[in-house]
């Protein structure tokens, strides 16, 4: 695997082999040294055109737990600030010595370009890309769905079969675009809940059901309920009911999680507007998995960067760090 650009076009073996990679590291990171010889001497950048917690930590936490150097660029404080390209900026990160750049910008399909173009020759992941994708956050909701369902025996399985609602700002959300074809790819049956200004024209295209009444999906008993931030920053206030109506009509409460079945998890990709889409009770909750979905970050960044800049290692050598 040269570049993870996006889920949609992802095979279904690649995202399987990811999954089952993240698991091995996952199992490392259970031992008392956690860190791995693999990949001593490669250099990781976070390339970070707009604001991040949880992905940049975690592919800096990947990264380190692999024994690559990492270099954490954030277009705040630099000078992109000046005026300098995006092709500029990462033919200077690449000059540096960048092996996998790791690329979060607010234009849809800047990762593509950095791929595609011929300016730099290192690995690119998507890190998130204005309303397009964010496949490493569909893939560790898929690990942390697979992980929930079959615990120690999810190598190697898909999610047939497994229900999963998506709930909230689609229209913006490129969590929610990434899961669909993950979640599609994986066997996975999508539903998506949605106030009618916040679905995107080209819907009918997806392999997906909507709805707009919430109470209506979640009483078909999901086996996930995934709530999805609402992008106040990017929306026009034209297409938004007030805070007060959203919740009400499409926010996850202590009221709504009770009616749910005791195994359905709630999961968030983070970070949380609570209180609007999502209350304290239900994202605290025993069901919520978004501190695991945290964790598991970690372990399917580290088998991200591992398929793009390991090579042919077996399961034998990576345990060694060859
Ligand atoms: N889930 C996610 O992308 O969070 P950050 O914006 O904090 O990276």
């Amino acid at each position: 695997m040269r570049h993870l650009l996006d889920t949609r076009t992802l095979a279904r073996q690649d995202a399987l082999q990811i999954l089952d990679i993240a698991e091995d590291m996952a199992d490392a990171q259970s031992r008392k040294v956690r860190k791995l010889p693999t990949l001593l001497g490669k250099t990781v950048v976070n390339l970070f055109f707009e604001d991040s917690t949880r992905t940049r930590i975690s592919f800096e936490a990947a990264a380190k737990r692999l024994s690559a150097d990492v270099i954490n660029f954030a277009a705040k404080g630099s000078s992109v600030s000046k005026g300098e390209s995006l092709k500029d900026t990462a033919q200077t990160l690449e000059a540096i010595g960048a092996d996998a750049v790791v690329v979060r910008h607010p234009g849809s399909g800047a990762p593509r370009t950095l791929a595609t173009s011929g300016w730099i020759s290192a690995g690119v992941v998507n890190a998130g890309d204005g309303t397009h994708e964010h496949p490493t956050q569909a893939l560790l909701d898929a690990y942390t769905i697979r992980k929930r369902r079959f615990g120690a025996d999810s190598r190697g399985r898909d999610l047939a079969g497994v229900r999963v609602v998506i709930v909230g700002d689609v229209l913006h959300s490129r969590v929610a675009r990434s899961n669909v074809w993950l979640l599609d790819t994986l066997g996975a049956e999508v539903t998506l809940v949605t106030p009618p200004t916040l679905i995107p024209q080209d819907v009918s295209a997806w392999p997906v059901r909507v709805r707009y009444d919430l109470d209506e999906a979640l009483a078909e008993e999901p086996d996930a309920v995934m709530m999805l931030r609402i992008q106040l920053e990017r929306m026009h206030a034209a297409f938004f009911p007030s805070e007060r109506e959203y919740t009400r009509r499409w926010g996850l409460d202590a009221v709504r999680m009770k009616r749910l079945p005791a195994d359905t998890i709630v999961m968030h990709p983070g970070p949380m507007n609570r209180g609007l889409e999502i209350s304290s009770e239900a994202a605290d909750s025993a069901r919520s998995t978004v501190l695991e979905q945290v964790a598991n970050g970690v372990s399917v960044r580290m088998a991200t960067l591992y398929m793009l800049l390991a090579g042919e290692q077996t399961d034998d050598e990576l345990n060694r760090g060859d």
